[in-house]
């Protein structure tokens, strides 16, 4: 295997601002890669494609200490975060690339253990070609773990949060499936070309209570909306009108975060396709 720098092109719509980063950097595999841990074993290579700022891709190599982990990303600012977080001396068996996951990967064929995807299929028009570039590089009996949102909900709802989950639904990249993806993962994986009967197609789900985690969610949320996000969607996306659309979801999203009920959870997808 030989990672070669790729070129650099993303459909992904959400920007990289701190508050965004933020929110990939408290995914851990112990939280977002569970249903994979009982499966890996030492001497593997794991591939994690659109990787972030790598907190899951590092969590890895203890599980794989005799083996290899490679994150791939298309933006470089997060693979530079992504090299900062993980000093060689702590991770000698991880390395991160920058490049575009929906063209040919730089590995050859059969030569991967495991490639692995969290949030990332949910924002590609075409999930299947990443899906069939994953099958020609896993090794036979090799695995694919796809992790991918599904449903999003804010308990108790307001007009606020309504809105926010509704614009944050329409934010993908056109042609993306975006909410709905977790439901379809396996479906996808089966027109790439993997075996119904060789896949275990689960469900998991992420969540954030009251009242220490509902804040802090909200306030990321409230951060990336008076931020970077907001102004993509109002100036170039145009999915919101106005400011005042913006403050009002903010405000929905802050009485949310403060409530003694508040409950968030994302629902995931959660599969693995064995080669
Ligand atoms: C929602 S983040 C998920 C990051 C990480 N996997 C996690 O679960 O925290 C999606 C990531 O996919 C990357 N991405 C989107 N399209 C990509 C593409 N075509 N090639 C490589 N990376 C891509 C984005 O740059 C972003 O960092």
């Amino acid at each position: 295997m030989n990672p070669k720098p790729l070129s650099s092109a993303s459909t992904y719509t959400q920007g990289h601002s701190a508050a965004v980063v933020a929110s990939h950097a408290s995914r851990t595999v112990e939280n977002s890669a569970a249903f994979l841990l009982p499966h890996l074993k030492p001497h593997f290579t794991v591939v994690d494609l659109g990787c972030g700022p790598g907190t899951i891709t590092k969590g890895f190599c203890p599980h794989v200490a005799d083996g290899s982990v490679i994150g791939i990303d298309a933006a470089e600012s997060v693979i530079e975060l992504a090299r900062a977080g993980a000093s060689e001396k702590e991770y000698p068996n991880l390395r991160f690339c920058v490049g575009d996951i929906t063209a040919r990967l730089p590995l050859d064929d059969n030569s991967v253990d495991v490639v692995y995807t969290s949030q990332v299929l949910y924002h590609i028009p075409a999930p299947v070609r990443v899906i069939k570039e994953a099958l020609r590089v896993l090794k036979p009996g090799g695995m694919l773990a796809m992790r991918e949102t599904d449903t999003l909900i804010y308990h108790p709802a307001n007009a606020g949060t309504e809105a926010f989950t509704a614009t944050m639904a329409r934010a993908v990249s056109p042609g993306a499936q975006g909410i709905g993806s977790g439901r379809r993962i396996h479906l996808w994986a089966q027109q790439a070309g993997f075996e119904r009967s060789k896949m275990q197609v689960r469900a998991g789900a992420t969540c954030h209570p009251a009242p220490d985690e509902s804040r802090w969610w909200a306030n990321i949320q409230v951060e990336r909306l008076q931020g970077e996000i907001g102004r993509k969607w109002l100036e170039e996306l145009k999915i919101v009108h106005n400011q005042a659309e913006i403050d009002a979801m903010a405000a929905g999203l802050k009485a949310w975060g403060d409530s003694p009920e508040a409950w968030y959870v994302a629902v995931q997808g959660e599969v693995i396709c064995w080669k």
